[in-house]
This record gives structure tokens, C-alpha cells and sequence, in this order.
């Protein structure tokens, strides 16, 4: 890249450091990749060293420091993807271009890799090519990407129709269907004051919906009592977990709600800026988003009339940045690595300032908690969960898509309103949640039973549970970011040997071997991630041991491993980290 080229795009990031990632996906979006003269030049525009920046353009996989075809394309591979044939499109697409995953092909035109998820798990299968997302993909649309790339003009001028990304909203309730104006929360807030709005967050009993559900007033409260001389406030929409795509429908469809929560939650706590991290996936939104700000600030409901003014960061592929301490990291133009979490980010967050970080719908549901109260909102759902949850149903359903429900509402109600029949089991809140049986179907969505971040992957009794499973490990052993042993090794040997298994290459052994690690990587790992990526193989062992012994029993004629007694230390350290929440996080 020329060197007035790479000044350009710094000068339109005011040099600052801080957006490091920001400048890097420019230079991506113009260059195809980082390469080794534009890592030093960067470094020394910007003042930085050079590990640091050639460390962040490696962390990141919409980065990278390796050229890529002149078109980069990444399908999805998530489970639901997977489930419908995307393996095939991928083989159809990877012989067209003569090449192989991950190659280059030889006149440079092209690159196919696979990415974890795109988020859109309700119009699957999907692909990114040079980060515009392609949902709904079939033979036929394959075969006009392949031409267009071919053709070799900018993906920007191809037929706007492949880019269209449908609403699938199937029911709507307290957050969805109560009516709403922009600025009708932050006129409230500002009608009731901090603390009177603190009060009414911590009246309602929202807890946060991005996975922990920790008490959002408790952790509001703790924001604004942290002196400092200034605070932030972050909205999580980084929405990387396979199968939730409810932020992202909240973002397109209901953005005024997001963005007076996030001003309503930056006057209560007394911070005066505030970013929106939106997943690098969902670049689709990004303009919208812009003119909605543009509007605020125009309208008085953003800047220096309000003390508050909010700005957009794009994430650049890596699930781990929706963990709120690698989210800041990131926002700091770092690697996404999750920090040590005593101090928390209420104290020590952005710049080592207090820094309230909430998940999307948290923040909707605090703007309309700010206008009609906190006794409103606690008036529906159970005593400890209270008000709706969004959940993104995909998989074996007739309507997949996002359905607003009321907490504590059973899994069997959900699996009807979305016409699931015949179902085998259900993943409640990604491959970090809990798998659940048919004949736990009664079971609840609520902090107390079942928590939920938002995704339910519906599996029929045709699907082979193994190889679902097997998916999930893949998953978190291309997510895990390499900080920590336990995690970065643990979760690469856990896919290893659920994908033995699966292929039913697997002995016994095998599986006591699976069982040890797991209760490793829980325990020894830094993070979430690692603590929550042997939940579903747990799940797995204790509530699908048939089709285990099914897969090996060929091998191996010899009685059924002695499961009990294998998993019993296991359940104690799985019964204390799962209390109340997948995520064991406390602000
Ligand atoms: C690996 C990992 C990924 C996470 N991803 C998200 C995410 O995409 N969105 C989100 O809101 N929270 C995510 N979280 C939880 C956040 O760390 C944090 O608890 C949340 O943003 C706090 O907001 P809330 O209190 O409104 O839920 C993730 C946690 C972990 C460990
Ligand atoms: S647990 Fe995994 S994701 Fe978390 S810090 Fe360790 S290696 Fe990184």
C-alpha cells in the first residue's frame, strides 16, 4: 500500500492508537491483508512498536498478515449451516477455482477459508466474501458468485438481491411491541435523574442478557459510585456465539431503543462517551447505524446538549472480544486477550477508567425501564427473571427467527411457536449453554433453570447428535485465543477426540481421556471461553451415553465405560461454576 494511502486512512482515525483495529480493517479493505511494509510503516505513523502492530493484525482473522486471494471468501461453519448442506457449496465453490481451503488459488484471484459463524443462523447457509455478508446460499447463487468473481468487479457493485438480509422477528413482546420514539428514554432519564433512573433499573431486577445475568442496577450503581475523572459506557454487540442473531435483529429494526439505552445508561452512571462494538460480521448495519447518530446528534439527543455522545467500533472476527475485558482490550487497538478480572471493568475498564459494558437487549430494555419504570418490567417473567428474553431459534424449526417470550417460559413452548417436531435435543444459549434432552423439553428459560444468552439450536431425531457436538469443539478450539494452556491445548484435544468419536474411530479409552480433560480445561482455564467450552461434551457424556456407546461399541465388545463414577468429580466443579449463569462473571 502507498504510503499517502496508508497517511490517509490514519488521518481519518485522528492518529489515534487507540483505533488500531479500525485502521487495520481499512487497510484490509484496500490491501486484501497487513502486509510486512504496511506493519512497519503503521507502527511508525502511528508511534507504536511493531510487534504490537504486526500482534493485532495477526490476532484478528478479518486481519492477517498473509496475502489472500483478490477475493476472500469465508463460509459459515456453524452447526446450522452445516446441517444444511453448506459442506457441499464449499466443495461445489473450492472445485470451480481449482483450489483447496485456505490456498490461494494460482492467479491470485481467490481464497476460501471457513469462518466460525456470520450470525445469520435463520437465513443459512451463508458466506462473507471481502467482508460483505451473503446469506440463503444455494447451487444457483454459488454458481453467480462464482461467475461475479470471475468477472472480477468489486463485490460494492454486484446485484444488491444476493445482500439481502431478511427480518424473521415471530413475536414480540414487552421490548418489541411496546411503542417507542427516539429520545423517549434519555427525556425520561433526564426527567428522573441518575440516581432516580439507577433506582428504577435495580427496582425492575434486570439482569444482564449477554450471558453472566449479573444485576444490571448493581452494576450501574457500582459504575457511578467508582470515582474517576471520567467514565465510559460500552454496548456489546459483538454476538458471536453460534446460533443468536437477536442483537443483530434489534440493531436493524430497533436501533433507537439500543441507542437510548446506551445514553440513559451513560447519564445514570456519569460517563460522557460511550462506543457500540458491533460485530465484524454485520458490516450490513454499520451505515445505518451512522445516520441514526448523525440524526441524535442533529436532534439534541447526542453531544453536548446531553454531555453523552456515542461512537461505532467494528470487531474483526474473534468470538473471544465478546468477553467484556477483550472487547475493551480490542477497543484499546489491542489483541483481544481477556484481562485478569479482579479488577473488573466497572473500576478499571476503558483506559483504565470505570466502564459499564451491557449486552444490546440489556440496554433496549433499560430504555423502556427508564420511561415506564421499574415495577412495568418486573411484572413479567419469574421473581429472578424478570421481563422477556429474545431468543434466536434456528435448526429443525419451521420458522426460524427471533421470538420475544417471557422469562420462564418452558423449552416445549418455544420449540411450538416455532413448529419443531420430532425433536432429538436442544442447545439453549450456543455451544457455551446447556444441551438439553427430549425429555427435558419442560424445562425453563430463566436464570434459575436454563439460562440463556439468546440461541436455541433445535436437532431432530435425524440429526447425528455426535457430529453436532463434534462442531461445537471445533468451534472453541479455532475461537480460543491461545493465552492460557489449559484452554489453548485443552480445547484443541477435546476436538480431536469428539471428532474420533463422531467418525466412530474412537476406544473407550478415548472417552475417559475426553472426560479428564474436560474437567481440566474448566478448571484451569483464564476465562469464560475455556470454562464454557466443555459444556456441551459434559452435556454430551451424561445425557447421550446410547449413542456414544453405539459409536464405539463396534470397536470395542467390552461393557460400557463406568460413566458415574468417571464424571463424579466432574459434576461437583460443573454444579458450582453453573450456579445461576454459564458465564462465571461477576463485575
Ligand atoms: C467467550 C465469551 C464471549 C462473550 N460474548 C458476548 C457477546 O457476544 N455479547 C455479550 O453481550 N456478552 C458476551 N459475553 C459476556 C460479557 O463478557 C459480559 O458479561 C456482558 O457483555 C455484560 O453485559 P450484560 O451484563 O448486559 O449481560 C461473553 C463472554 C464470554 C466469556
Ligand atoms: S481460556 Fe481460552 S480464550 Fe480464555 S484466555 Fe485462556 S486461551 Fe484465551
Amino acid at each position: 500500500m502507498d504510503l499517502d494511502s496508508l497517511r490517509a486512512i490514519i488521518a481519518s482515525h485522528h492518529q489515534d492508537r487507540t483505533r488500531l483495529v479500525q485502521i487495520l480493517r481499512d487497510v484490509v479493505a484496500e490491501e486484501g491483508y497487513v502486509s510486512p511494509p504496511t506493519v512497519t510503516r503503521v507502527a511508525e505513523l502511528l508511534g507504536l512498536p511493531r510487534g504490537q502492530v504486526e500482534g493485532v493484525a495477526g490476532f484478528y482473522s478479518f486481519l492477517g498478515t498473509e496475502p489472500r486471494g483478490r477475493y476472500r471468501v469465508l463460509f459459515s461453519d456453524d452447526i446450522i449451516d452445516e446441517l444444511k448442506d453448506s459442506r457441499a457449496l464449499v466443495r461445489r465453490m473450492l472445485d470451480s477455482f481449482r483450489v483447496e481451503l485456505g490456498e490461494v488459488s494460482r492467479d491470485g484471484l481467490v481464497s476460501i477459508e471457513l469462518t466460525s459463524c456470520t450470525g445469520l443462523c435463520d437465513q443459512g447457509p451463508a458466506l462473507l466474501v471481502n467482508g460483505f455478508a451473503i446469506p440463503r446460499l444455494t447451487p444457483e447463487r454459488i454458481g453467480a458468485i462464482t461467475a461475479l468473481i470471475r468477472g472480477g468487479s468489486p463485490v460494492s457493485s454486484w446485484p444488491t438481491n444476493l445482500f439481502t438480509i431478511h427480518s424473521h422477528i415471530h413475536r414480540r413482546d414487552l421490548l418489541l411491541a411496546t411503542p417507542f420514539a427516539a429520545g423517549d428514554g434519555v427525556r425520561a432519564a433526564q426527567a428522573r435523574g441518575a440516581e432516580g433512573t439507577r433506582a428504577e433499573i435495580t427496582r425492575s431486577g434486570l439482569r444482564g442478557r449477554g450471558g453472566a445475568g449479573f444485576s444490571t442496577g448493581i452494576k450501574w450503581s457500582a459504575c457511578a459510585a467508582t470515582p474517576g475523572p471520567t467514565r465510559f459506557v460500552v454496548c456489546n454487540a459483538d454476538e458471536g456465539e453460534p446460533g443468536t442473531f437477536k442483537d443483530r435483529e434489534l440493531l436493524a429494526h430497533h436501533a433507537d431503543l439500543v441507542l437510548d439505552g446506551m445514553t440513559v445508561a451513560a447519564m445514570a452512571v456519569g460517563a460522557q462517551r460511550g462506543f457500540l462494538y458491533l460485530r465484524g460480521e454485520y458490516p450490513f448495519l454499520v451505515e445505518p447505524l451512522l445516520a441514526n447518530l448523525t440524526a441524535r446528534r442533529a436532534a439534541g439527543l447526542l453531544g453536548p446538549a446531553i454531555g453523552v455522545d456515542l461512537e461505532l467500533h467494528l470487531g474483526a472476527g474473534a468470538y473471544v472480544c465478546g468477553e467484556e475485558s477483550a472487547l475493551i482490550e480490542s477497543l484499546e487497538g489491542k489483541r483481544g486477550i481477556p484481562r485478569k478480572r479482579v479488577p473488573y471493568p466497572v473500576t478499571h475498564g476503558y483506559l483504565q477508567q470505570p466502564t459499564l459494558v451491557n449486552n444490546v437487549e440489556t440496554l433496549a430494555a433499560a430504555a423502556l425501564i427508564a420511561v415506564h419504570g421499574g415495577d412495568w418490567f418486573r411484572a413479567v417473567g419469574t421473581e429472578r427473571s424478570t421481563g422477556t428474553k429474545l431468543l434466536s431459534v434456528s435448526g429443525d424449526v419451521e420458522r426460524p427467527g427471533v421470538y420475544e417470550l417471557p422469562h420462564g417460559v418452558s423449552v416445549r413452548r418455544v420449540l411450538e411457536e416455532a413448529g419443531a417436531r420430532d425433536t432429538q435435543a436442544v442447545q439453549v444459549g450456543g455451544p457455551s449453554g446447556t444441551l438439553l434432552a427430549a425429555n427435558e423439553l419442560d424445562r425453563r428459560i430463566a436464570y434459575e433453570d436454563v439460562p440463556s444468552a439468546g440461541a436455541i439450536m433445535v436437532f431432530d431425531r435425524s440429526r447425528d447428535i455426535l457430529g453436532v457436538v463434534a462442531n461445537f469443539a471445533r468451534f472453541f478450539a479455532h475461537e480460543s485465543c491461545g493465552f492460557c494452556t489449559p484452554c489453548r491445548v485443552g480445547t484443541t484435544l477435546q476436538s480431536q477426540l469428539m471428532g474420533r468419536i463422531a467418525a466412530g474411530k474412537a476406544s473407550r479409552k478415548d472417552v475417559k481421556d475426553l472426560v479428564r480433560l474436560t474437567r481440566t480445561v474448566k478448571l484451569a482455564s483464564h476465562c469464560g471461553l475455556g470454562t464454557t467450552a466443555t459444556n456441551p461434551v459434559r452435556d454430551l457424556l451424561e445425557k447421550f451415553r446410547p449413542a456414544i456407546d453405539d459409536r464405539i461399541g463396534p470397536l470395542e465388545a467390552r461393557p460400557a465405560f463406568d460413566l458415574d463414577e468417571a464424571l463424579a468429580p466432574a459434576r461437583e466443579v460443573t454444579a458450582r461454576d453453573d450456579e445461576g449463569a454459564h458465564f462465571r462473571e461477576r463485575p
